[in-house]
């Protein structure tokens, strides 16, 4: 059976991708077959390389336009043959350009309880707020700022004698154990439909 093949954009730390790639490694049915970045040095880089995933860097160029750089990052995915396409911290909005050629098969994480907190920073957003609640959404990708459709929400009481480091490492947590198993329901939901 050919194995469904996920691609992990991320530009950052790399906690979410590290957790989906430790987890693919034990699935029959699918594969991370590559880490791409559009940060040089983004340290997912490193724990791709230390969990035996290819990854690549693509660079990003004044002269190129937010389309043309978006073509190029299809390119490159489309040279490892991917299936589906997740994101883990990556910090672009993607555009339709991006999105048409991976009609319905983009996901996402974000560390809110979207509608709430949108954007950079969701973590401080919601410490700072009075919320008794906060925790994090995986969603299909649209071409908003963290909108498309919401696959599933989980939620973390809130404990006032946290500090944000602590606060932000049970969010962290939390993530980096939901976004795997939700990623699993969602292509096996998507290979049984005929549309992976
Ligand atoms: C996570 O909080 C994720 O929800 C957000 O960016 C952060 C990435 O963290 N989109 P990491 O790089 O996976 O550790």
């Amino acid at each position: 059976m050919k194995k469904i093949r996920l691609a992990i954009l991320a530009s950052g730390s790399g906690s979410n991708a590290d957790s989906i790639m430790f987890w693919a490694k034990d699935q029959t049915d699918l594969e991370v077959v590559c880490v791409v970045s559009d940060k040089k040095k983004a340290f997912v880089l490193e724990r791709a390389l230390a969990c035996n995933v290819k990854s690549q860097y693509v660079q990003k160029n004044k002269s190129l336009s937010k389309e043309e750089y978006d073509l190029k990052l299809c390119q490159t995915l489309e040279s490892f043959s991917v299936d589906f396409v997740i994101l883990a911290g990556f910090m672009r909005i993607l555009s339709k350009t991006f999105l048409d050629y991976f009609p319905n098969k983009v996901i996402n994480i974000h560390p809110s309880l979207l509608p709430k907190y949108p954007g950079k920073s969701a973590y401080e957003k919601s410490y700072a707020s009075n919320d008794e609640e906060y925790g994090c959404t995986i969603h299909f990708v649209e071409e908003g700022m963290d909108t498309g459709k919401i696959i599933r929400q989980e939620k973390l009481l809130r404990n006032r004698e946290d500090s944000f480091l602590e606060f932000k490492k049970k969010g962290l947590e939390l993530e980096n154990k939901l976004y795997p198993i939700v990623i699993g329901e969602v292509v096996r939901d998507l290979k049984k439909k005929g549309m992976l």
